[in-house]
């Protein structure tokens, strides 16, 4: 049994999804209680945040996928407990879903990844993997779909610096590889799309999809307030940071997990329901 965290959330369930087309049963930890998606997977509910309820979760899984909910504090420190815990419970194997260049501490969130990724090589798990993807196709999706109505994609990352935008499927069956095949332990793992595309390019592979002209326009970011909660910071300086730099990187190594080239920002329009 793999026990996955985040598993309601958009990771979460695309690494459960993949487990399941590889036949592996799962332990889907999730925060608000659901049904299961399927069978030979668990739902169990449980706060992330308290290592006492989740550690009994772990015992007799053979792997565990660590994903730390998204721009949500406390990730370093959780993660570490997280991964103790996992080595108190006999965890063979431990997978942490991490993102591309956590050493970019501009990002709060990376900074918080950098740091688990430090603690987990210490941490005394018996296997270890880091997974880091660049941002997921999936991100634009109310954005392209907003596009398509009005013609106009807004942009918050400028129009002028590219993402690599990964297909969330590729993440997933990289996950699963992570989790289930031999010979990749010590290993940090990125997983970027195949080209970086800036925004007026986003623009134009939609009006190629829909048949009607999108133009990109720039959306900069606004003054914070004073009391910026930590997830609206952690957005807010991740596209302050794509604005200025882009987010890029090779998908050679996610090829290399995958054993073929990784899906197109293409794939993911084509699959999208547009108006
Ligand atoms: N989006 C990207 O492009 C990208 C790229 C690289 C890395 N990442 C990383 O991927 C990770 C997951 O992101 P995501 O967008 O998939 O997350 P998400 O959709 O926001 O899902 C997070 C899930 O975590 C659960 N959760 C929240 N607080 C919890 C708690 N205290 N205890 C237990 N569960 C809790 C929520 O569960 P319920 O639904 O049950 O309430 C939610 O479903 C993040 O760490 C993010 O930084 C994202």
């Amino acid at each position: 049994m793999i026990v996955v965290t985040g598993a309601g959330g958009t990771t979460g369930a695309a690494v459960v999804r993949a487990l399941r087309d590889r036949e592996r049963p799962v332990r889907a930890l999730v925060r608000t209680p659901r049904p299961a998606p399927g069978p030979g997977t668990e739902v169990v509910a449980a706060d992330l945040t308290d290592t006492a309820a989740v550690e009994p979760l772990l015992a007799g899984a053979e792997a565990l996928y660590l994903i730390w909910p998204n721009f949500s504090p406390g990730e370093a420190e959780g993660a570490a407990a997280l991964f103790a815990a996992a080595r108190r419970a006999g965890v063979p194997r431990v997978v942490y879903h991490s993102v591309l260049r956590p050493q970019a501490r501009a990002m709060p969130h990376h900074a918080a990844k950098d740091r688990a990724e430090e603690v987990l090589d210490a941490a005394g798990v018996a296997g270890w993997r880091v997974l880091q993807p660049c941002a997921y196709s999936a991100n634009l999706d109310a954005g392209l779909a907003e596009a398509a109505r009005t013609g106009v994609l807004r942009s918050a990352w400028g129009l002028t610096r590219g993402q690599s935008f990964v297909d969330l499927r590729d993440v997933a069956e990289a996950a699963a590889v992570l989790l289930t095949e031999d010979g990749l332990d010590g290993g940090t793992f990125e997983a970027a799309g195949p080209q970086p595309l800036t925004a007026p390019e986003v623009a134009d592979a939609l009006a190629a999809r829909v048949g009607r002209p999108v133009r990109a326009v720039d959306v900069p970011p606004g003054r914070p307030p004073a009391d910026e909660p930590y997830a609206a910071r952690c957005l807010r300086l991740m596209l302050v940071h794509y604005r200025a730099h882009g987010f890029t990187g090779s998908p050679r190594v996610l090829e290399a997990l995958l054993g073929r080239p990784a899906r197109p920002f293409g794939d993911h329009l084509a699959g999208l329901d547009l108006l």
